[in-house]
C-alpha cells in the first residue's frame, strides 16, 4: 500500500512538472530554476543574506538572464543582462514604475507613501517635483564646500591624535568622517542645520535599529498567510518601535522649523532661496493642505535622509579602500589635481569638470560596487514582454545591476579596478550595462548631488594627504542588505601633504 502511495506520488509530480512546463513555454513564460518548492517556491536560493547579488548572479548564470521565480506567493522577474534592463527601464518604463507594497514600507515609510516606497501616479510625481526643485538642486549645494573643509580638518586632527609618541599609527576609521559629511550636507538641505552631537547621536541609534531589522523584506511579504496566523508579529513590533523613534525625531525637526517660521513672520517666508525643505513644504501646508501633511513631510525627509547619507559615504569609501589597494592611480588623479587645480587652493565645485580622471575613478568604484547591488524592487502594472518573455502584471522586479556590472561577457576583467575603461564615456551612464543610479522614471533623484558630493570629497582628500593603509591586508569583502557596504571598515593613515600644510592648517 505504502509502495503504491509512493509511485502515485512520484507519477503526480513528474505529470505536474511536465504539464507546467508545457504550459509555461505556451505561456511564453521565462525559465524557472528546479526545484520550485511547496510554499516557498525559490526561498532557497537567497540563504545567503549579505551575498544575495552573488546568488541571484549565479541563478542567472545557469538559467539565463530572464528568469521566473517565485517566493513564497510573489511571482518575481529576475533581470541580469542590459538588454533586458532595457526592456524593463526603457520600453516598460511606466509599467515598471510601481513598488510593490512590503509590510516594512507600510509600517516605517507612511503607508508607503514615501518618494521611494509610493507607486506611481500623482503623489509619486509631487514629491519628485520637490525633491528636484527644493533640494537637489545646484543652488543648495553651495553648503558642500563647507563641510568638505569640516572633513578635511577632522581627519587631520584625528590623524594627529592617532600617532602614538614612540612613532606608532594605527591610521584613523574613514567612514564615520564620511557619513558626518554627508549627514550634515544633507540635514542643513532638510532642515537648515548640522546634526548637533546629540541629535546626530539620536539619528545614528535609531539608524543602527533600522539597519538591524535587515532588508527591505520580511517572511509576511512572501507568505500573505502569516498575517491571519499572527506569525509576523516579531517583525511589526520591532518595526513598528523604530517607526515610533524615527518619526518622532522627524516630528521635533518639523515642530522646531514651523516654530522658526512663526518667530521670523511673513517676510522670510517669501524669501524661498533661504528656506529648507522642511520650511518650504510647511508654505505648501497652507496653500495646499491636502498634499504637504506633517506625515508627507516626515517621509519626505526621512527618505531623502537615508538615501542620501549612506550611499555616497559608502561609495567614498570604497574609492578610497581601491586607490590604496592601486597606488598607480591614485597617483595618476593626483598630478591630474596638482596640474589644474595646483596647490594654493583646496579643489572647488567648479574644478570637477576639469577633473576626468577623477569621474572615471568614481565611475570605476560605482561599476565594481554599486550601493544598490539590486535595484530596490520595482513591480509590473500590466502584463509585458521582456526578452520575448510574456510577464504577467503584478511581477515583483528584481534588477541585478551588480550582475549586469560584473559580467565578463560585457567587462573585460571585471574584477580589476581600470577607471581608464569610463575614458572618453560622457556622462554617468553606458547604456544599460552600467547606471549605478538607475534608469527611467524610477531612476535617482540624487545622482546629480552624489557626483558633487563624492568628487569634491575624494578629489579633496587626494589633493590634501598622502595617505597609507593602516592594514597589512586590505580587504575587498562586501555586505549588502537594501545597499552594499564594505564588511571591514578601513582604516588609514592620511599625512597632510607639505605643499597643503599652511591651506590646511587655516581651515
Ligand atoms: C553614490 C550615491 C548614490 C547612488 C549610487 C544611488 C543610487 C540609487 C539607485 C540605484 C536608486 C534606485 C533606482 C530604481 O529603483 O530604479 C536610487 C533611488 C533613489 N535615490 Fe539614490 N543614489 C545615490 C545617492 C542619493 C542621494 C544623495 C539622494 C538624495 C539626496 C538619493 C535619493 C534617492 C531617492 C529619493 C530614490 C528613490 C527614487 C524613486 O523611487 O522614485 N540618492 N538611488
Amino acid at each position: 500500500m505504502d509502495e503504491n502511495l509512493v509511485s502515485y506520488a512520484a507519477i503526480f509530480l513528474v505529470i505536474y512538472l511536465i504539464t507546467k512546463k508545457v504550459f509555461d513555454k505556451f505561456q511564453k513564460l521565462p525559465p524557472t530554476p528546479f526545484p520550485t518548492l511547496p510554499i516557498l517556491g525559490h526561498l532557497y536560493l537567497l540563504r545567503n543574506p549579505g551575498q544575495i547579488h552573488r546568488c541571484l548572479a549565479k541563478v542567472a548564470d545557469r538559467y539565463g538572464p530572464v528568469v521566473q521565480l517565485w517566493l513564497g506567493s510573489r511571482r518575481t522577474l529576475l533581470v541580469s543582462s542590459a538588454s533586458a534592463a532595457e526592456d524593463c527601464l526603457q520600453h516598460n518604463d511606466i509599467i515598471f514604475a510601481n513598488r510593490p507594497r512590503l509590510l516594512g514600507g507600510k509600517i516605517i515609510a507612511y503607508d508607503n507613501t514615501t518618494i521611494l516606497w509610493a507607486s506611481y501616479g500623482p503623489l509619486w510625481r509631487n514629491h519628485r517635483r520637490i525633491a528636484a526643485t527644493e533640494i537637489l538642486s545646484v543652488q543648495r549645494l553651495h553648503l558642500l564646500a563647507d563641510e568638505v573643509r569640516s572633513l578635511v580638518k577632522r581627519i587631520n586632527d584625528e590623524s594627529a591624535s592617532s600617532q602614538s609618541p614612540t612613532g606608532g599609527n594605527d591610521g584613523v576609521e574613514i567612514k564615520p568622517a564620511l557619513v558626518e559629511l554627508t549627514y550634515n550636507v544633507m540635514m542643513r538641505m532638510i532642515a537648515g542645520k548640522k546634526m548637533e552631537s546629540e541629535e546626530g547621536k539620536r539619528f545614528k541609534m535609531i539608524l543602527k535599529e533600522l539597519l538591524a531589522i535587515g532588508g527591505a523584506f520580511s517572511a509576511g511579504d512572501f507568505f500573505p498567510f502569516f498575517k491571519y496566523l499572527g506569525l509576523n508579529k516579531r517583525f511589526e513590533t520591532r518595526c513598528k518601535a523604530v517607526f515610533l523613534k524615527l518619526d518622532k525625531f522627524f516630528q521635533d525637526l518639523v515642530d522646531e522649523q514651523r516654530g522658526k517660521l512663526v518667530d521670523d513672520g511673513n517676510m522670510k517666508r517669501n524669501n524661498a532661496k533661504k528656506k529648507n525643505l522642511i520650511q518650504v513644504l510647511l508654505g505648501l501646508q497652507e496653500t495646499d493642505p491636502a498634499y504637504a501633511t506633517d506625515d508627507i513631510i516626515k517621509g519626505l525627509a526621512q527618505i531623502l535622509l537615508l538615501t542620501g547619507t549612506e550611499t555616497s559615504s559608502s561609495t567614498m569609501e570604497w574609492a578610497t579602500t581601491l586607490l590604496l589597494i592601486n597606488p598607480d592611480i591614485h597617483d595618476k588623479a593626483r598630478k591630474e589635481i596638482d596640474e589644474k587645480v595646483g596647490h594654493d587652493r583646496l579643489i572647488e565645485e567648479q574644478d570637477l569638470q576639469h577633473l576626468p580622471y577623477l569621474h572615471c575613478i568614481i565611475n570605476e568604484t560605482l561599476r565594481m560596487f554599486p550601493v544598490a547591488p539590486i535595484l530596490p524592487p520595482h513591480e509590473s502594472s500590466e502584463d509585458c514582454v521582456v526578452g520575448g518573455y510574456n510577464i504577467p502584471k503584478g511581477t515583483m522586479l528584481f534588477l541585478n545591476l551588480w550582475a549586469i556590472h560584473n559580467d565578463p561577457k560585457v567587462w573585460d576583467e571585471p574584477n580589476k579596478f581600470k577607471p581608464e575603461r569610463f575614458e572618453n564615456v560622457k556622462g554617468d551612464r553606458v547604456g544599460y550595462k552600467f547606471m549605478p543610479f538607475g534608469s527611467g522614471r524610477r531612476a535617482c533623484p540624487g545622482e546629480n548631488m552624489a557626483t558633487r558630493v563624492v568628487g569634491l570629497a575624494l578629489g579633496t582628500l587626494i589633493q590634501c594627504f598622502d595617505w597609507e593603509s593602516a592594514e597589512e591586508e586590505i580587504d575587498l569583502k562586501e555586505t549588502a542588505a537594501v545597499s552594499m557596504w564594505k564588511a571591514n571598515p578601513l582604516r588609514a593613515k592620511f599625512k597632510p601633504r607639505k605643499q597643503m600644510i599652511d591651506i590646511i592648517s587655516q581651515i
